[in-house]
């Protein structure tokens, strides 16, 4: 029996950190003996809300193709591309813009989100509303029966299935309806104890040097009601005890036993940590580093995976142009 598919993609905005890592990333990695999977780099979506600078857009897909091979994607298992490198993915964009109402568009949880958090940068464009309408391109072109995403792209994931339904019957049954692959994922807080996140500066990112790691994990905020080593702590409000949770998962109990009875110090509790999270840190910074003193073979992985995918994107456009009874019934 084939594999099903899956497919899921990143946004090049920056340096993947531990949020993105165990949100995502670290599922995709081993979703890849198990499902023939395609994972890319969503420069377009980048576009919607980034249009305006676009000075380091070549310099974040070449890193974020570093991250994810650094992190465990695999070229020789998974299909990983360059959304803009197979520019099927806008005619499919085009055809499905055609029959999608604006208020399937308008009344997106995301959309309305967005529009509000991100009053410093106009978005009310045209691209930034058919953000949606684009990721289900993305997502039908492979035919994915699983697309790996947190809860905040359900609604997109909502409507890439109307967008197939809508299509297939207009047209005659051309796509699956693809479903979410929802997996147990670590949450990592930031290092302020709020969500991780760069708009928050309060990222651990793999770009991180070893040394910036240790100080920042030095500076993490913890339980703000121990000032002497005698307090009696409260681990669950503490971030640093978040992370040991995730790293050093056969002390973490005694941590949180010794933090509430007042016998371990915040100080002694964080170089504990330091030292656990380099052991997870250090291996994928330096293989990252490494990757990254040659991104022209990055770039040469970039232009393979693409080529693989775009096989794949050729054959389906056949197919919905054939549905949709656009162009030549004999095209070259
Ligand atoms: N919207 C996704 C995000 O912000 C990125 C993305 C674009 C995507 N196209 C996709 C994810 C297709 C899954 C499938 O993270
Ligand atoms: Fe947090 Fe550790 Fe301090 Fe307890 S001892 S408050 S878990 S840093």
């Amino acid at each position: 029996m084939s594999k099903k598919i899956v497919l899921s993609g990143a946004r090049p905005t920056g340096a993947i950190h531990l949020g993105n890592y165990f949100g995502a990333l670290h599922n995709w990695v081993n979703l890849q003996d198990k499902y023939d999977c395609y994972f890319f780099i969503a420069d377009w979506h980048a576009l919607t809300t980034g249009y305006a600078d676009t000075e380091s857009l070549r310099e974040h897909t070449v890193s974020l193709m570093a991250d994810f091979i650094a992190c465990g994607l695999d070229p020789d298992k998974s299909v990983i591309f360059l959304q803009s490198q197979v520019p099927e993915h806008a005619e499919l964009f085009l055809l499905f813009s055609m029959n999608i109402p604006l208020s399937w568009l308008e009344r997106c949880p995301t959309y309305k989100d967005q529009l509000n958090q991100l009053k410093e940068k106009d978005i009310t464009t045209y691209g930034f509303l058919g953000y949606p309408c684009l990721q289900a391109a993305d997502i039908l072109m492979y035919l994915a029966d699983y697309v790996p995403v947190g809860e905040d792209q359900l609604p997109h994931l909502e409507l890439t299935r109307e967008i197939a339904r809508r299509f297939n019957h207009l047209y005659g049954k051309t796509f699956p309806e693809p479903q979410p692959l929802l997996t147990e994922a670590k949450v990592l807080p930031g290092t302020d104890g709020r969500k991780m996140s760069k708009s928050y500066d309060n990222t651990i990112a793999f770009a991180d040097t070893p040394e910036e790691v240790r100080k920042k994990v030095m500076n993490m905020v913890t339980d703000p009601a121990r000032i002497r080593k005698t307090d009696p702590g409260h681990p669950e409000v503490c971030s640093v005890y978040s992370f040991h949770k995730v790293f050093s998962e056969a002390e973490y109990e005694e941590i949180g036993r010794a933090c509430r009875a007042g016998e371990i110090g915040c100080v002694q509790c964080k170089k504990k940590l330091a030292e656990k999270l380099a052991e997870f840190h250090t291996p994928i910074h330096e293989k990252r580093t490494k990757l990254l003193e040659d991104p022209a073979k990055l770039e040469e992985l970039i232009n393979k995976g693409s080529a693989k995918a775009r096989e794949i994107a050729v054959e389906t456009m056949k197919q919905v142009r054939a549905a949709v009874k656009i162009g030549l019934e004999h095209a070259e």
